[in-house]
């Protein structure tokens, strides 16, 4: 018996087909779609706005548009929440969390601060809306250093829940009296200094893009200090910071130690560069839950709805709205900038 034909359509037809219905249903709704740099190639090619959490932040307290569809993670979406109240924000999928903002829970917040009456707390955009009603400052890690060099320095701080970025608050700001919760991202502390060597020895003559989660950072910048690293070629950066790096840089290959969903937007933006992956395993499961079908289902029900209560909304808005007010997008590193030849 002849079986019937089956006509299979190619890949890249489907994704098209799909981002044309999404952006649709974006114009009927009059919503905005916002997504991370970590998130899906596909999912940020049909995006309004790609960018770090700083970038994302701005753009959901400034849009003029009914419905924010959040493709990121939960706290993400909870902060676009808490600046745009009259908004309606959607998360596609509501299993997309963040292993570093569930190390700490606003009773666990309150018991620290409890122990450091006087102390100011500035916690990373990575956690809940909760926890961000307890702060006194949000940060991210485009503007942690900034955030933590306008607060007077005899004020005792307790920086949570990022380690890593808190080590490196802590070294660029020449503090003595920060207190760093013990938190980490599985993703980021996935990258060891092992990883950095390995790659240095394959691509001697590539500059290091780190971000400042990763578990390699403090080790790269130890070693920069005590001269077993060149720190010319070394850069500190938030994915945004990252994004930005290589149109300024005399370099031609890049060593890219964050979550690989930002590779995409790297080689797109500078198809004459070459990036390497630090670790081709530091994939955030959390980000690549969001799929082209679930935005598209979030758009057609309008599902997942974020909301946060008002009381919790508008103590974390102080929070979150210094953080918005300062800084970011500069090197988070007082590393000098690679002098270019015009000749190379
Ligand atoms: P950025 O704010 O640098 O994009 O960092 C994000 C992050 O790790 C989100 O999980
Ligand atoms: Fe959270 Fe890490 Fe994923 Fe970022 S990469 S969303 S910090 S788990």
């Amino acid at each position: 018996m002849a079986l019937p034909d089956i006509h299979i359509r190619p890949r890249d037809e489907l994704i098209a087909e799909i981002q044309r219905e999404i952006k649709t249903l974006a114009r009927e709704r009059n919503a905005v779609i916002l997504a991370h740099n970590y998130e899906r190639p596909e999912v940020q090619d049909v995006a309004d706005f790609v960018g770090d959490s700083l970038g994302l932040s701005r753009e959901a307290a400034s849009t003029q548009a009914d419905v924010i569809v959040f493709c990121g993670v939960h706290f993400m979406a909870e902060t676009a929440a808490v600046l745009s109240p009259q908004k309606t924000v959607l998360l596609p999928d509501l299993a997309a969390g963040c292993s570093l903002a569930s190390t700490i829970d606003a009773e666990q917040l309150r018991a620290w601060k409890a122990e450091h009456p006087g102390a100011v707390v500035v916690s990373y955009v990575n956690t809940t809306a909760e926890v961000k009603a307890e702060s006194d400052y949000c940060c991210t890690s485009g503007n942690a250093v900034e955030i933590v060099n306008a607060i007077p320095a005899d004020t005792e701080i307790l920086f949570c829940p990022d380690m890593f970025l808190g080590a490196h608050v802590k070294r660029m700001s020449g503090r003595q009296n920060i207190r760093i919760w013990m938190g980490e991202c599985h993703v980021h502390a996935g990258i060891s200094p092992d990883h950095i060597r390995q790659r240095r020895a394959e691509h001697p003559g590539a500059e290091f893009l780190i971000h400042p989660e990763c578990g390699c950072s403090t080790s790269v910048l130890e070693a920069m200090s005590a001269g077993d690293v060149d720190p010319e070629g070394v850069q500190i950066l938030s994915t945004e910071g990252m994004i930005k790096r290589p149109a300024i840089s005399g370099a031609d290959e890049f060593i890219v130690a964050t979550e690989v969903g930002i590779l995409h937007r790297l080689r797109r933006e500078n198809p004459s560069k070459r990036f390497f992956a630090a670790n081709e395993k530091a994939s955030c499961a959390y980000m690549k839950v969001t799929t082209l079908p679930k935005v598209k289902r979030a758009l057609e029900h309008m599902q997942h709805r974020i909301t946060v209560p008002a009381d919790v909304a508008n103590r974390a808005r102080r929070a979150i709205e210094r953080m918005i007010a300062i800084g970011g997008h500069r090197p988070l590193s007082p590393v000098p900038e690679r002098t270019v030849d015009p000749g190379e």
